[in-house]
């Protein structure tokens, strides 16, 4: 094995207080969570936030519990509108990142024909969602090819493609559940400007664990989850929608009573914000969780977190690869905190199980997850394993030394 401790020397985030950070996760205690790439664990702030609501809800009641919380409701938009960097009206709450990205898709008014050029890391759900609108409505999905020295999408290519398509959507996820690909979004976002073309972003693997600025990325619009790298609450997400969207009048499909106003028996108008692509009811706990996690992240500091998540993450993929009979699988000169790997001798299920009896944490990804990258990559399935900051170099290690063991009993 190399040593890995002279490769990432500089791991060691002076700026974080990683004893206090771990005082402030329950979790740690009781596992090594390597699966922040499905579900961050929620620090205690976050779980307070939303305990403190469930009890005042049936303390008061669920309506007189939101007005009397509103200051804090109207953080979510603040404190994510900060850590994008746009305004408070830009953001909407969804019930998970899938529900914000088919309500933004659910907004474009696809013709037959229309073409919708993405590239071949997309996040499954929403290349079935691109499926069902080519079922629907006839529209046309186009992928850009891949760059040959495994960089992820090639640019120049997909800029060509945007000239010859006229796409009516432009579509690229910015780190794919598949891998720890980076996909280099703010480049294509510079092409998208130039051409004037739409385009959304899926960000879901990437908020929380870095910087993410959408003046900077130039999208129209960009979804997440609050659950995984920002460690918020399951059953959260948001939907940024830029100016130029609303200003231009997008409207999801169905827009209810708290996105549109009823002005008139035969008449709606949707509402100026963001706001018209959420619904009337909210799990109020959930937001307000949301809100406590994004405050938290933005306390941590999103350059620090982006400088030490990834490099744990690297000196575990340095340790993996170096096993016999493990197959590293992510591209990208600088891969995200999402390390995947196959190993020789194991079945899917039992490998995972093996980790789980050892309280290690991790996720299983398929064939039908990635059609296109475990294709290319000839994998039928990986196992990925996804730190965050607040896990140790010490557990980094302990992985390692548990798929080194796991590793050699197969063989
Ligand atoms: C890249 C990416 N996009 C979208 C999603 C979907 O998120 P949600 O489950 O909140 O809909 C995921 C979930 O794993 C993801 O990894």
């Amino acid at each position: 094995m190399k040593n890995h401790d002279s490769a990432f020397a500089g791991i060691s985030e002076p700026l974080l207080d990683l004893a206090a950070l771990r005082a402030d996760t329950p979790g740690c205690e009781e596992v090594i969570h390597f699966n922040n790439a499905g579900c961050g664990l929620m620090a205690r702030p976050v779980l307070q936030a939303m305990l403190d609501h469930l009890r005042l809800e049936a303390a008061i009641g669920g309506y007189e519990a939101s007005a009397a919380r509103a200051g804090e409701v109207a953080d979510f938009y603040a404190s994510l509108a900060e850590l994008l960097g746009t305004r408070p009206g830009n953001i909407a709450f969804a019930a998970s990142a899938t529900h914000a990205y088919t309500k933004a898709l659910s907004a474009i008014d696809f013709r037959p024909g229309d073409v919708i050029l993405t590239t071949r890391n997309d996040f499954i759900s929403n290349q079935i969602a691109f499926l069902a609108l080519r079922k629907r409505h006839g529209v046309r999905i186009v992928h850009a090819p891949d760059h040959p020295d495994g960089s992820g999408v090639d640019v120049d290519a997909m800029a060509a493609l945007m000239r010859s398509h006229r796409p009516r959507l432009v579509a690229v996820t910015h780190v794919p559940t598949n891998s720890g690909l980076v996909q280099p979004v703010a480049e294509i976002g510079r092409h998208c400007r130039e051409l004037d073309l739409l385009y959304l972003v899926d960000a879901c693997q990437s908020v929380g664990q870095y910087p993410v600025d959408v003046e900077e990325i130039g999208c129209d619009l960009l979804t997440a989850t609050c659950r995984k790298f920002l460690r918020g609450p399951r059953g959260s997400g948001f939907l940024y929608v830029s100016d130029r969207v609303l200003q231009a009048g997008c409207e999801p499909l169905y827009i209810d009573m708290h996105g549109a106003r009823w002005v008139a028996p035969g008449y709606y108008r949707p509402v100026d914000t963001a706001a018209r692509f959420e619904e009337w009811e909210f799990p109020y706990a959930t937001v307000l969780g949301c809100a406590a996690a994004t405050r938290y992240a933005l306390r941590v500091g999103l350059e620090p977190v982006s400088r030490r998540t990834p490099a744990l993450a690297g000196r575990l993929r340095e340790q993996l690869a170096a096993l016999a009979g493990v197959r590293t699988l992510d591209g990208g000169p600088a891969p995200a905190a999402l390390v995947t790997f196959t190993i020789e001798g194991w079945e899917a299920v039992p490998f995972k199980a093996a980790l789980d009896a050892r309280r290690i944490n991790s996720a299983l990804s398929y064939r039908e997850f990635a059609q296109y990258d475990f294709a290319d990559k000839d994998v039928e399935w990986c196992l990925r394993l996804s730190p965050h900051y607040y896990n140790t170099e010490d557990e980094v290690d302990a992985v390692a030394g548990a798929v080194a063991e796991l590793a050699r009993s197969a063989r």
